[in-house]
């Protein structure tokens, strides 16, 4: 098959769909890559490493897309390239499908075949595909070292010849794959770490990664899917009451609490940001959809009665090699589940292909995938992995 490399059209975006390694990978197999000259480039891949793993460099975006089969995207394709793509083509990337009925509708009328890669479901099997647990997991290693950076502390305990530092409350509420990843991470920088899950599974995660489990009376709220329920009123308000305790004792907050398809909780009211020590830091992960902080204005970094709060968007493109490299491997996942020896292969009885399509022959099958198999029975869903 034709492959196409692109370099990202987001302002911000550093990543890069496929890196020199999975080139290699598809080159061997037989597959022709093309890759517009440079992009790679802010990834920390230059052209000289595509030629080297077997691609072609091509000039510019339409010499690169002058004859694709599969092209394989970061984030939305644009205008322009959409206008390029020949019906027929498949694209692959983050399209967060469940906010751009627009562009669904642009993708079904163009005739491509799209998979939104944060639709591959979460099951045992499609593990390797899993592009919300690569990019979260590199979300919460670096909003601790953004903590780090900002706080003007030590995170661990320090014993000098200048006396005896203690070591930094880290405090981090949500305990999924992003939180699981900054307690591990501030653990190891030497920090004293509590976390807040409102799934009670998470309670012994938290512990095996030496961090302590702050109980609140709330009942367990695990839904389908392994997911967080919303909380009622009563619930949050005894949930947020619990958690501005533990904020006025923390030096650093890391917030990634989230709700599919919904506002991210609100857990840490203004009244408590003004409780924590000034100089102490939020980095509220949820700032794009919304933020788990009263106070935190998203997409920016403020400063509110002495606490620096991080609204940041979009870290994996502060650590585009490896965020990439992982994101790389997800799409190669896919690939191996489409791709057959003749070529392509959607197989729309696996329901990793199917749930992940969002465009099909024209037509925008996001929410109605089961219409991809119209006479038969879809197969059973699988057990989610933990
Ligand atoms: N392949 C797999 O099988 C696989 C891979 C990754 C994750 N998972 C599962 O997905 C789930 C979480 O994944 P995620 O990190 O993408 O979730 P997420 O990003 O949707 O949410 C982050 C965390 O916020 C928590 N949360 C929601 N509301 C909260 C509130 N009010 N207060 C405190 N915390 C709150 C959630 O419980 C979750 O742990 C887990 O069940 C995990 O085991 C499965």
């Amino acid at each position: 098959m034709k492959f196409a490399v692109l370099t990202e059209q987001a302002d911000g975006e550093t990543r890069v769909a496929l890196v020199p390694e999975t080139v290699g990978r598809l080159s061997r197999a037989g597959h022709a890559i093309k890759v517009q000259s440079g992009a790679g480039d802010a990834a920390g891949f230059p052209d000289s490493t595509y030629e080297d793993a077997g691609a072609a460099i091509a000039p510019d975006v339409s010499a690169a897309l002058s004859s694709v089969d599969l092209l394989p995207l970061v984030g939305p394709p644009s205008a322009d390239t959409l206008g390029l793509l020949p019906s027929g083509t498949v694209i692959a990337g983050m399209f967060r499908a469940a906010a751009s009925e627009d562009l669904l509708k642009q993708f079904a009328s163009s005739g491509l075949t799209a998979f939104s890669m944060e639709l591959i479901p979460r099951i045992a099997r499609a593990q390797r595909a899993d592009v919300l647990s690569s990019q979260a997991s590199l979300a919460g290693y670096k909003a601790v070292l953004m903590a780090a950076d900002t706080i003007g502390k030590f995170l661990p305990m320090m014993m000098t010849a200048a006396g005896t530092i203690p070591p930094a409350r880290v405090l981090v509420l949500g305990a999924g794959v992003a939180g699981l990843q900054a307690i591990a991470t501030a653990r190891r920088l030497g920090a004293i770490v509590e976390a807040f899950d409102v799934r009670a599974a998470t309670k012994e995660q938290v512990e095996s990664l030496g961090a302590t489990f702050v109980e609140t009376p709330a009942a367990d709220a695990q839904a389908e899917g392994g997911y967080a329920r919303e909380l009622g009123e009563d619930e949050q308000e005894r949930q947020r009451a619990v958690i501005a305790e533990h904020a006025a004792a923390s030096d650093v907050i890391i917030t990634t609490a989230a709700i599919p398809n919904r506002p991210a909780p609100l857990l840490i009211t203004a009244d408590a940001v003004k409780a924590m020590q000034p100089g102490s830091v939020i980095v509220d992960l949820a700032a794009e959809t919304g933020g788990n902080c009263e106070l935190t204005d998203p997409g920016k970094t403020v400063k509110i009665h002495g606490v620096t709060i991080h609204g940041p968007f979009n870290i994996p493109a502060s650590m585009p090699l490896h965020a990439s490299q992982m994101y790389s491997r997800n799409l190669n996942a896919l690939f191996d589940l489409i791709i057959g020896d003749e070529g392509l292969n959607l197989d729309f009885t696996d329901e990793v292909v199917r749930l992940s399509c969002i465009t099909h022959d024209g037509r925008v099958v996001f929410g109605d995938q089961d219409s991809l198999i119209p006479s038969q029975t879809p197969e059973k869903p699988e057990e989610k992995a933990t």
